[in-house]
C-alpha cells in the first residue's frame, strides 16, 4: 500500500508537547523542517496535550499553553489546516488502549526516555511522583502515528527508539489480526541545526533548564540581542583544536538564521586567523536572528489581535482530521473483535 502511493500523497505526522513556548531550539530542531515539508506532503501536525499530562502539570495553565503553542506554530509557518489538538481527537487515546494490550512490559521498560525522565525526577525529589502515563506514553505516541496511517514521521534521534517500538507494535497488531493492516511508518531524520543553551552551551537549548537557557522565537528584539550578547563563549585566546561549544553554538545560530552566509564566512576567516572579537560575532548573530524572526513576530501580533478566529480554525481542522482517525479506529475495532454500532 505504501509503495503504491505517489510521493506527494504520502502522509507526514509529527507532534509536539505543549510544555512551553516555542524557542529557537525547537524551531530550528523541528518546526522549520515541518514548515518546509508542507509543500511536499500531506501533513498532520499535532499539539499533544495528553502527552503533557505525563509529568506534573498545572490544570489551570494547560489549556492556555496548548492554544499559545498553536498560535506560535501558526506564526512560525504551519498551515492551520494541517494542525490538530490531540484532546480534540479522542481516537488517539482509544487506540492507545488497544495497542497497550499488544505491547509488553519488557518493551516499555527498555525505553531510555522513560528511564532518563524518571531518574531525573527522582534526583530532583526523593519521593517524586512517576506516573504510569509516563511509562506507557510511547504507546500513545504509537497511536498518534498509526491512527493516521502515517508514512513518515519527522523526529529527532531522541525519538528513534519510540519509532522502532511503533513499528514493532504495528507488526504485532498485524500478526494478531492476521492482516497487513498497518504499514510500517518510517522515521524521517533530516539534518537540522542543533542549538545549545547560550547560558550553558554543553546542554541542548530547552525550556526545562530555566529562562536563561532558551530564547523565545517571538522575543522582543532588544531582549533577543541581549540574550545573545550574554552568551557564554571562552576567554578569546583561541587555542588550536576544536572550537569551544559556546562559540560553535553562535556560529550554528548564524548559519541557521539563513541569508548570512557572507557574514558567516567572514567571521570564520577571522576566527581561524585568531583575530575574531566575540563581541562582534554576537552582534552579527543577534541581528541575524532578529531579522529572521521579524516576520514571525509580526504574524504572532496579528494572531494576538484575533485569537478567537485562529482557535476556531484549528478546532475546525481538528474535526476534519478526526475523520481520518475515526475511520482507522472503526476498522481497528472490527479487526480486533470489539463492538461497533454496526456489529
Ligand atoms: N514524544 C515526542 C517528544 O517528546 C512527541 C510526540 C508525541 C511525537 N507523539 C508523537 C512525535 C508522534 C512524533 C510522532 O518530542
Amino acid at each position: 500500500m505504501n509503495e503504491k502511493k505517489e510521493d506527494f500523497q504520502k502522509t507526514i505526522l509529527s507532534c509536539i508537547q505543549p510544555t512551553g513556548k516555542l524557542h529557537l531550539g525547537r524551531y530550528f530542531g523541528a518546526i522549520q523542517n515541518w514548515v518546509s515539508l508542507q509543500s511536499k506532503y500531506d501533513c498532520f501536525y499535532g499539539v499533544v496535550d495528553y502527552h503533557a499530562l505525563t509529568m506534573p502539570f498545572d490544570p489551570k495553565k494547560m489549556r492556555n499553553r496548548s492554544w499559545e503553542l498553536v498560535f506560535d506554530l501558526i506564526a512560525a509557518g504551519l498551515d492551520p489546516d494541517n494542525m490538530f489538538v490531540q484532546s480534540l481527537v479522542p481516537e488517539h487515546t482509544e487506540l492507545s488502549w488497544i495497542l497497550s494490550c499488544m505491547t509488553s512490559y519488557g518493551e516499555l521498560s527498555r525505553m531510555t526516555q522513560f528511564k532518563d525522565k524518571s531518574q531525573q525526577s527522582k534526583e530532583t525529589s526523593k519521593d517524586a511522583f512517576i506516573s504510569a502515563g509516563l511509562y506507557t506514553y510511547p504507546v500513545l505516541q504509537a497511536a498518534d502515528i498509526l491512527v493516521y496511517r502515517a508514512d513518515y514521521v519527522p523526529v529527532g534521534k531522541d525519538q528513534e527508539q519510540h519509532l522502532e517500538l511503533t513499528r514493532n507494535i504495528a507488526q504485532r497488531f498485524n500478526h494478531i489480526v492476521g492482516k497487513d493492516y498497518f504499514q510500517m511508518p518510517e522515521p524521517l531524520f533530516t539534518e537540522v541545526p542543533k542549538v545549545m543553551s547560550t547560558a550553558d552551551p554543553e546542554k541542548k537549548m530547552s525550556a526545562s533548564l530555566g529562562p536563561k537557557h532558551h530564547i523565545d522565537v517571538f522575543e522582543d528584539p532588544k531582549v533577543m540581542a541581549k540574550q545573545i550578547r550574554s552568551a557564554v563563549t571562552d576567554s578569546g585566546d583561541v587555542q588550536p583544536g576544536p572550537m569551544s561549544p559556546g562559540v560553535e553554538n553562535l556560529f550554528q545560530l548564524l548559519r541557521a538564521s539563513g541569508n548570512s552566509q557572507d557574514a558567516y564566512d567572514e567571521m570564520m576567516v577571522e576566527y581561524n586567523a585568531g583575530s575574531l572579537q566575540y563581541g562582534k560575532l554576537k552582534t552579527v548573530v543577534g541581528e541575524a536572528l532578529v531579522a529572521m524572526t521579524e516576520p514571525m513576530r509580526e504574524k504572532r501580533r496579528e494572531i494576538n489581535q484575533d485569537k478567537r478566529t485562529y482557535k476556531d480554525r484549528v478546532r475546525a481542522s481538528s474535526e476534519v482530521i478526526r475523520k481520518v482517525a475515526q475511520q482507522t479506529l472503526a476498522e481497528v475495532k472490527d479487526l480486533v473483535g470489539l463492538l461497533n454500532v454496526r456489529n
